[in-house]
């Protein structure tokens, strides 16, 4: 076991915990931060993502200790109220279906736009294309990028 200092969320947090445990662990069972979703855990899906020092990382397969002074971003941190323009633009196109892959989804697309204010089809889906989605919300999601980046776009069916 060892004491970390977390920056999460823009709040420093003590945690003690095995270095080798995934951040995923830490920030859901220590941290009580319940948004970020366990999906496959070895990496493959993308539920897990967060944003480490602003890039968006697989937390499942992230060990604690090799976070260091990193910021740690997490779905409860884009915006206080749930009011991110990805979060809003989410809503307003219907994404969710079970909801499962949606965190992870938005800490994705959230870092795109960190990047890319205004992205292209192509530019949407080269980052979003390791993060899966089981319901097949694939074309609602870029709608919702391009509705975020302020490029409203024909409704995918
Ligand atoms: S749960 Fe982390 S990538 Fe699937
Ligand atoms: S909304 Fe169900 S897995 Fe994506």
């Amino acid at each position: 076991m060892a004491v970390f200092t977390l920056s999460v969320n823009g709040r420093s947090h003590t945690v003690e915990a095995s270095p080798d445990m995934p951040l995923l662990w830490v920030l859901r069972d220590r941290l009580k931060l319940t948004g970020t979703k366990f999906g496959c855990g070895q990496g493959l899906c993308g539920a897990c993502t967060v944003h480490l020092g602003g890039e968006p990382t697989r937390s499942c397969i992230t060990p604690v200790g090799d976070v260091g002074v990193q910021r740690i971003t997490t779905i409860e941190g884009l915006d206080p109220h749930g009011a991110h323009p990805l979060q809003k633009a989410w809503i307003e196109t219907d994404v969710s279906q079970c909801g499962y892959c949606q965190t992870g989804q938005i800490m994705t697309a959230a870092a795109l736009l960190a990047k890319h204010p205004k992205p292209t089809d192509r530019d949407i889906d080269q980052a979003m294309g390791e993060n899966v989605c089981r319901c097949g919300t694939y074309l609602r999601i870029r709608e919702a990028i391009h509705l975020a980046a302020g490029q409203r776009k024909e409704v995918a069916p």
